[in-house]
């Protein structure tokens, strides 16, 4: 490339030169030459008559300023450069952009029929020129003109004020925004649609217009967004004492989308995949992914909206905080313990491998090239453990405390991460100084637990060593403040009251040094430990479990997250085990004693199906990955596959029991449904392997009414490999092959086909007529599965896989690059690997970085991932 991109550092903040108080926007939108007249009453803040306005992929029509054509300005790839400028001033700007030809899916472009924007993070450089910085917060008024009969939706942010009639069949709506914001939560959307409405009375009685915007004939898929809408409002209200602040809520489903979905204000612009739904084309998990979709954007209104960030390295402050409110949401309104599993998976499996590859860095980076490349599982989900340690260390009431203070102090302004700090701390009284360690260091620290009893003292000690392994580019570590939740209990299982120094102490331990020492008093018998109770820090815990101790604990500890991880570290036991023993040409072991537990847990009648069915399933291979500096594909796959094979014929007759015992004949996504349906789900996952496994998978596909039981049966024919795999997936193809977002279920099961000839049969997909790789569904379904979820083939040792890799990632480095830099991942850990992989994986990363257009944000991952 011409020159390397640059980074931007946090510590070179500095507050903006000028402001801007409104913003009148006019877009005269064409296919491909839209017009946008920007009119920005700008301030001068600092000593300057010089403007630097970001604008990047723009037509310059003219700039004028107070009326008069301006000619004192400088050009570049991404900057307007305006000269001799008076202190205040009315700025108008004509921009010329293309949004057909688009295919970024960044500023304006057209999904489908209509057109939309996505302005996150740095999206609105490319409608016009502008202070594209989220500490700009600008009034803004917005003006849509298009055709009527194509268009005859005109949406924006705020409400709506005013529309008319204009020549040639054209129309127009102007739209007013009353709260100041950042030009990243700008939001316009043309199209024709089917809209859903309904309305909310806030708990002081406004009423809230509801409306969602859904291509035409799909109105039957909208409904559980809408109820999701509505539940979102009131939990707000009812735990965080937070109120909606427009009389109107606007949501548009859109099938061309790089992310999840956007907060923009008052107008959500959605992935369809986290609006359409029903029984038909939907699972359970599609539906419980539509409400914390919902819930989140909903919740940023007032944590990213009404308090947004400073500058981007501030992130997290919005995210991280954001995602502990809709897992809170998510766990008020479901199960708590199935939440806190899933979420616990998603920061031990792809978190931790983060956080152990080149791209590792802290929840608040300290550099960056491309923006986009920092809405990670780090920012996000370690961003949300960290607000959720807070909430640990201060407890309810002092968080929500700490959260009116943040909002008195903050409200309508652009802040920091050290700022939500502040509040917490001047709020609760909690000292929070070694705490905020956790916004600047990245990795994951290992909690080595020792303990020890003394019978004749009747004291029970526990050692606890932290330490964090270096990470790419961040060598020293220092002891964190760690929250170390525990229980003690007695073999009968009774709990054993914790004191120290001759009081009464909390469960919540205060790891604070690289080694900590408690003793607790009182302690009559030799007790069992339950250690990082609700996985109160995202830290590698270390403790010698025996089989008996964690057998126990999967009975007797009093929450059931405790027993869920007491059998998740018996299973992670055996699996190590056998995979030194195949590495040695050893023969797979697995005790009586472990499959006896497992079976209890499963004829249980007290435990709640969703949780047995937690308690059953077996990590995937992306965790078990995580455990080892250096990992042996082949041999975890076949550890991971005797397994389940072990337990399906050890347990055939229970989990054939169970299976048949949960069945439902109605379909409906109350939560004890769905954990029916997961439980039997399970079973069958584990029944495909035995001999009765093709007929089981057959009769539900056959019997099913529901996507869920469908899926179930799908999946398990493809992951056992059952004969009846190839003709249930024709038949799926031809039900659903005119629709993309049903298939896309389908093509994630071509990607992580295990059979031998996946690739082919993934390139025969590309070729299907609902296939293309400029949509960003279809693309991570496909080729995202089988990079992320089809270990043995991907890494084949023919390097066929890398290549494959390789050839979609130079397509979409050009066409769409923010999907190029997320698909990339699995290639940047090719140290985990052999040095014939590495080798492999290596070439395709250097014929990257060769390319002379290489996008920023592969170039930012590549050579980070290529740098000693
Ligand atoms: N703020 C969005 C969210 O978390 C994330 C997002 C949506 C995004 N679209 C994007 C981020 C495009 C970067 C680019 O809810
Ligand atoms: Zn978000």
């Amino acid at each position: 490339m011409a020159h390397n991109p640059q980074a931007k550092f946090r510590k070179d903040y500095q507050s903006p030169s000028h402001l801007i108080s409104d913003i009148d926007l006019t877009f005269d939108l064409h296919d491909t030459a839209s017009i946008i007249t920007a009119v920005s009453s700008v301030t001068q803040q600092k000593e300057s008559s010089t403007l630097v306005l970001d604008g990047e992929n723009l037509k310059l029509v003219s700039v004028s300023v107070n009326g008069q054509p301006w000619e004192s300005f400088e050009q570049s790839d991404t900057n307007l450069t305006l000269n001799d400028l008076p202190k205040e001033f009315e700025l108008v700007i004509v921009t010329d952009v293309d949004p057909e030809g688009n295919s970024a899916l960044e500023g304006l472009y057209k999904s489908g029929g209509a057109f939309c924007t996505q302005c996150e993070a740095e999206g609105f450089r490319r409608i016009t020129y502008y202070m594209d910085r989220p500490d700009v917060l600008a009034k803004f008024t917005t003006t849509v003109i298009a055709d009527k009969a194509v268009y005859p939706f005109l949406l924006s942010n705020g409400n709506r004020v005013d529309e008319g009639e204009a020549e040639n069949g054209r129309h127009w709506v102007k739209w007013q925004d009353p709260h100041p914001k950042p030009a990243y939560l700008f939001a316009l959307v043309a199209g024709d649609f089917d809209v859903l409405r309904d309305d909310y009375t806030t708990k002081s009685g406004r009423k809230v217009d509801l409306e969602i915007f859904v291509d035409k004939g799909n109105l039957d898929r909208a409904g559980h967004a809408m109820v999701s809408l509505i539940n979102s409002m009131k939990w707000d209200e009812d735990r965080f004492d937070l109120e909606y602040d427009l009389d109107i809520y606007m949501i548009v489903a859109v099938d061309f989308f790089n992310m999840g979905a956007m907060e923009n204000k008052g107008l959500n612009i959605f992935n369809s995949k986290f609006v359409l739904a029903n029984d038909q084309t939907a699972t359970d998990t599609d539906y419980l992914g539509i409400e914390a979709v919902i819930g989140h954007e909903y919740f940023h209104n007032w944590t990213g909206n009404r308090v947004t960030c400073r500058d981007w390295f501030q992130l997290s402050l919005k995210e991280g905080l954001t995602v502990f409110r809709d897992q809170e949401f998510s766990s008020d309104l479901g199960s708590r313990s199935v939440n806190r599993i899933n979420n616990v998976r998603t920061i031990r499996g792809p978190q931790f491998a983060e956080d152990a590859s080149p791209m590792s860095h802290p929840i608040r980076p300290e550099k960056v090239i491309e923006m986009n490349n920092f809405y990670t599982l780090t920012v996000y989900e370690k961003g949300s453990e960290i607000i959720r340690m807070m909430h640990t260390l201060l407890g309810e009431t002092n968080f929500q405390k700490g959260m009116k203070l943040y909002f008195e102090r903050h409200d309508g302004t652009a802040a920091t991460c050290e700022d939500f700090v502040l509040s917490m701390e001047d709020a609760s009284g909690v000292d929070l100084s070694q705490f905020r360690l956790w916004y600047s260091q990245s990795g994951t620290p290992t909690l080595v637990v020792t303990s020890s009893y003394d019978e004749d003292a009747k004291t029970y000690t526990l050692k606890v060593v932290q330490s964090t392994p270096p990470t790419h580019e961040q060598e020293d570590k220092q002891p964190l403040h760690i929250p170390l939740d525990i229980e003690l209990y007695t073999q009968s299982g009774d709990v054993i009251e914790l004191q120290c120094n001759g009081n009464a102490v909390r469960n919540v331990l205060d790891v604070k040094d690289s080694e900590n020492t408690f003793v607790f008093e009182n302690v009559s018998v030799r007790p069992i430990p339950s250690l990082l109770r609700e996985f109160s820090a995202p830290v590698k815990l270390e403790y010698d479990y025996s089989d008996e101790e964690l057998i126990f604990l999967m009975v007797n500890a009093r929450n059931e997250f405790s027993r869920w991880d007491a059998g998740q570290m018996l299973l992670a036991k055996y699996i190590r085990t056998n995979i030194l023993n195949v590495q040695q040409g050893q023969p797979f072991e697995l005790s009586a004693g472990v499959v006896d537990a497992f079976r209890g847990v499963l004829l249980s009648d007290s435990l709640d199906p969703a949780f047995i069915a937690e308690m059953i399933a077996l990590p995937n291979h992306n965790e078990v990955f995580g455990w080892y500096a250096r990992v042996d594909i082949d041999a975890v796959a076949s550890v991971l596959k005797s397994m389940k094979l072990t337990l399906a014929v050890e347990l055939e007759d229970e989990l054939a029991a169970v299976y048949h015992s949960h069945a439902q004949a109605e379909y409906n996504v109350e939560h004890a449904s769905i954990g029916k349906r997961t439980l039997r789900k399970v079973c069958l996952g584990y029944l495909a392997f035995t001999e009765q496994g093709n007929d089981l998978v057959v009769a539900l596909y056959e019997s099913s009414n529901n996507m869920t039981d469908t899926m179930a049966a799908m999946g398990a024919a493809n992951a056992a490999q059952l004969e009846c795999r190839e003709s249930l997936m024709s038949d799926y193809s031809d039900k659903w092959k005119h629709d993309g977002l049903v298939m896309d279920k389908w093509f994630a099961l071509q990607g992580t086909n295990p059979d031998e000839n996946v690739l082919d049969k993934i390139k025969e997909s590309m070729n299907h007529q609902a296939f293309s790789l400029k949509n960003p569904n279809r693309t991570r379904n496909l080729v995202g599965a089988f990079l992320n979820q089809n270990p043995v083939h991907f890494h084949d040792k023919s390097g066929k896989g890398y290549e494959f890799a390789g050839e979609i990632l130079r397509e979409l480095n050009s066409s769409n690059p923010q999907v190029a830099s997320r698909l990339i991942d699995p290639l940047l850990k090719y140290r985990l690997y052999d040095e014939a992989r590495q080798a492999l994986i290596k070439k395709e990363l250097e014929s990257l970085k060769a390319m002379d257009n290489l996008a920023k944000d592969l170039f930012e991952k590549v050579t980070k991932a290529l740098e000693v």
